[in-house]
């Protein structure tokens, strides 16, 4: 299916999704973010697809927020609706059950930031650019800025990102948390996409209980974490996918994992 604001295709069972308004710095606009949520609905759905990868079109960006056109007309019933929208949209992103990596290939700004704080991992190239400059603008952060960057990096690193409004470069970035790896920009693509296939190998139902668990691990207390991460374990124990892991360690040989 053709989408006018994003590339998509899925080659071997990866989805590669690339945000496509360069001339916008990629900037998220209504059309981008109901695409996302699209795309979302697609990788969460497509038994066909294992894992996704984000990223940008063009050397400059990754994202550079969401659209400043669009939040200039805004007033505040359809602000609040937006703000709910995009984290919709993230959230089942967020939630899709298979590993996401945000390739992060410019400047994440913003609305950028967020999306690619609502991956599973980051991977920067070293010409990324990381901020959260909405306070610049007057406003706040709408898609979970104010969430995920302190559970990412801590109270006082997150404060001072989103009370500065000051961008930081990628190996700031590595050294705060923000992002797992940075690569050079003409590796970017590819060192990402083997992070994903190397988490590809492994059992598709152990990849989302471990997703799952973190994700819940993160809002409930301890005991009820601990409680969910017996439950995943319990029922992974009843899988092809165990049995078959376990019979392939002990015959010396690659498990090949059906997802059931
Ligand atoms: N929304 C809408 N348009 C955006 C945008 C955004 N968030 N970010 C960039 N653009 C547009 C610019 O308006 C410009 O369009 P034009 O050529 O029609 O004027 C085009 O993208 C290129 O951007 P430009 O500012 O000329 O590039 P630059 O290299 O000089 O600066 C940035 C790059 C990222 C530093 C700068 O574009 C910027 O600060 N963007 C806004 C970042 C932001 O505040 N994001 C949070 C929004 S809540």
């Amino acid at each position: 299916m053709p989408y006018a604001t994003l590339l998509f295709e899925v080659r071997d069972a990866v989805a590669f999704v690339t945000i496509n308004r360069p001339e916008k710095l990629n900037a998220l606009n209504a059309a981008v973010m109901e695409e996302l949520g699209e795309v979302a609905a697609r990788i969460h759905k497509e038994p066909g697809i294992r894992g996704a990868l984000l990223t940008g079109t063009g050397p400059k960006a990754f994202v550079a927020g969401a659209d400043i056109g669009e939040l200039a007309a805004q007033g505040p019933v359809d602000g609040k609706a937006r703000a709910l929208e995009g984290q919709r949209v993230f959230r089942s992103l967020e939630q899709c059950g298979k590993p996401v990596i945000a390739a992060v290939n410019g400047f994440a700004l913003g609305g950028g930031c967020e999306l690619a704080m609502a991956c599973h991992l980051r991977v920067a190239s070293e010409q990324a650019r990381f901020g959260q400059p909405e306070v610049k603008l007057g406003i706040g952060p709408g898609y979970g800025g104010t969430v995920r960057l302190p559970r990412l990096v801590g109270r006082g690193r997150a404060l001072e990102l989103l009370l500065t409004g000051q961008m930081i470069d990628a190996q700031e970035a590595l050294r705060i948390g923000l992002v797992n790896r940075v690569v050079p920009a003409d590796r970017l693509m590819s060192e990402s996409e083997q992070l994903l296939r190397s988490m590809l190998e492994n059992g598709p139902l152990a990849l989302r209980a471990c997703l799952e668990a973190v994700d819940a691990a993160l809002d409930v207390g301890m005991d009820q974490a601990l409680l969910l991460e017996a439950n995943l374990f319990g029922l992974l124990s009843g899988t092809a996918d165990m049995r078959e892991g376990t019979a392939a360690f002990a015959e010396k040989r690659k498990p090949r994992f059906q997802g059931a």
